[in-house]
C-alpha cells in the first residue's frame, strides 16, 4: 500500500491510495471502497485486459469532467463508456438504433477489447461523448473491471489512466507515476494482459460500412469474418481510408499519443538502423533499443556492439504489445536520449503495434 500527499496546482491535495486485490473470488468486498467512490461521482483507476482506465460515473457530467481535469485531456476528446451487461448496453445506446450488426459483434467479441461507436442515449451527458451524438461502448473482460461496473450498477466512463500524451499505463505503478495526488484510489490488479488499447469500430451510421478508427487486439480480419462483409480501416499512418466528413468524428485521432519523453525513431531495415544508431553513438547519446530476437541476431552477425544500450528484445507481437508502453516508460525513467525501434507490420495485431509505434515516433 502506498500513500502520498502530492497536490495539483489548482486543487486541494489528494491522498492517492493503492489497494491491491488479493482475492479475485471476493471482489464485491475487496472493491467496496472503489464502488462507493464511483457512486459518489469520484474518480478511481482500475485494470482492464487492455490498459488501466481512469473511471467515473458515465451518467454524471460533474464526475466525467473530473476525468478531463485529472488527465489534462482536451474536452473534445470523447471517452469510452464501459458496461457489464446487455441491459446496461441498452441504457447507454439510443433506443432507435437497430442492434442487428452490433449483436453479432457483441456475441463474438464481448466481453473483450472491442469498442463500438453507436448513437448515444439521451441520458448520456455530452461531456462523456466530447459533444458528439455518438457514444463509444465496450464490455471489458477483466474480472475487476466487470465487478466494479456490475456492483456500482453504473456505466463507467474511462479513458486510459495516463496523463494526456503519455503512454497508457499497464501497471498500477504507472498509474501512480502519472496520477499521484490527482485521484483518491488506484485498484491494483497486476499488470494488464494485452497492453494496447481496444480496437475502436464505428458502426453508428448504417448508410456506410463499419470503419476501424483505432486498431487493437481484435483485428480487421476477425471483424470481417464475424460480419461476413468487408469493413474499412482508417489508417492514421497514411491518413488513407477515411473521408473528410468522418475525420471530425474521432477527435482523439488528431492528438499526439503514446509518447515517451525521449525521441523515438522507427526503422525497418538494417541500413536505416545503422544510420540512426551510429549517428547517436557519435553524439554520445544514451540509446534505448526495441528490437526483435531475430534482428538482434542480425546485428550481432554484422558485429554491431549493443553493449552500452538499454535494450528491450521482444519475442513476438503479443510480447511486444503487452510490454511496449511499460518499456517506453522505463526508458524515460532511465533517461534514455533516443529510442530506436525496429518493426515491420504485416496484418492482424501488428497493425495496432505499428500504429502505436508510429504515434510515439511522430513529432508534432
Ligand atoms: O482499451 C481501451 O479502450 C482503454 C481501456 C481503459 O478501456 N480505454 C481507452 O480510452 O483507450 P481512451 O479515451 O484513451 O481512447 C478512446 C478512443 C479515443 O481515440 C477517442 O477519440 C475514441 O476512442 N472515441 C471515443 N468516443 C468516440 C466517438 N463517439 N466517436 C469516435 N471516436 C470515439
Ligand atoms: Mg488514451
Amino acid at each position: 500500500m502506498t500513500d502520498s500527499t502530492n497536490s495539483t496546482t489548482d486543487q486541494k491535495p489528494v491522498q492517492t491510495k493503492i489497494i491491491t486485490i488479493l482475492n479475485k473470488n471476493n471482489l464485491k468486498e475487496e472493491l467496496q471502497e472503489a464502488i462507493e467512490l464511483i457512486k459518489q461521482n469520484e474518480l478511481i483507476a482500475f485494470p482492464t485486459e487492455t490498459v488501466y482506465g481512469l473511471g467515473a460515473n458515465a451518467l454524471n457530467d460533474e464526475a466525467v469532467k473530473k476525468i478531463f481535469k485529472a488527465k489534462g485531456r482536451p474536452s473534445d476528446n470523447p471517452i469510452i463508456t464501459h458496461i457489464s451487461s446487455q441491459t446496461m448496453f441498452q441504457r447507454v445506446v439510443h433506443e432507435s438504433f437497430d442492434y442487428n450488426l452490433a449483436k453479432k459483434l457483441m456475441n463474438t467479441f464481448w466481453p473483450g477489447p472491442l469498442t463500438l461507436i453507436l448513437p448515444k442515449a439521451d441520458i448520456i451527458p455530452y461531456s462523456t461523448t466530447g459533444n458528439l451524438e455518438t457514444i463509444a461502448v465496450r464490455m471489458p473482460s477483466h474480472p475487476i473491471a466487470l465487478a466494479l461496473i456490475k456492483e456500482s450498477n453504473l456505466p463507467i466512463a474511462a479513458p486510459s489512466a495516463n496523463l494526456s500524451g503519455k503512454p497508457s499505463p499497464t501497471t498500477a505503478q504507472d498509474v501512480f507515476d502519472d496520477m499521484n495526488g490527482r485521484i483518491k484510489l488506484i485498484v491494483d490488479g497486476g499488470p494488464t494482459d494485452i497492453g494496447l488499447e481496444s480496437t475502436v469500430l464505428d458502426i453508428s451510421d448504417s448508410s456506410r460500412r463499419p470503419i476501424i478508427l483505432r486498431p487493437g487486439k481484435i483485428t480487421k480480419e476477425e471483424i470481417e469474418n464475424c460480419l461476413d462483409i468487408e469493413i474499412d480501416f482508417y489508417d492514421s499512418i497514411s491518413h488513407k481510408g477515411i473521408s473528410e466528413d468522418i475525420k471530425p468524428k474521432s477527435p482523439g485521432m488528431k492528438y499526439r499519443h503514446y509518447a515517451p519523453n525521449a525521441e523515438l525513431r522507427l526503422v525497418a531495415s538494417l541500413e536505416s538502423f545503422r544510420e540512426n544508431y551510429f549517428q547517436a553513438k557519435d553524439k554520445n547519446k544514451f540509446i534505448g533499443l526495441i528490437i526483435s530476437n531475430d534482428f538482434k541476431e542480425c546485428l550481432e552477425k554484422n558485429l554491431i556492439d549493443l553493449d552500452k544500450c538499454y535494450s528491450y528484445i521482444y519475442k513476438d507481437d503479443e510480447d511486444l504489445g503487452s510490454k511496449l508502453y511499460f518499456k517506453l516508460r522505463e526508458m524515460d525513467k532511465k533517461n534514455v536520449d533516443l529510442i530506436i525501434a525496429y518493426y515491420k507490420d504485416t496484418n492482424g495485431f501488428s497493425k495496432a503495434i505499428m500504429n502505436r509505434l508510429y504515434k510515439a515516433s511522430s513529432k508534432k
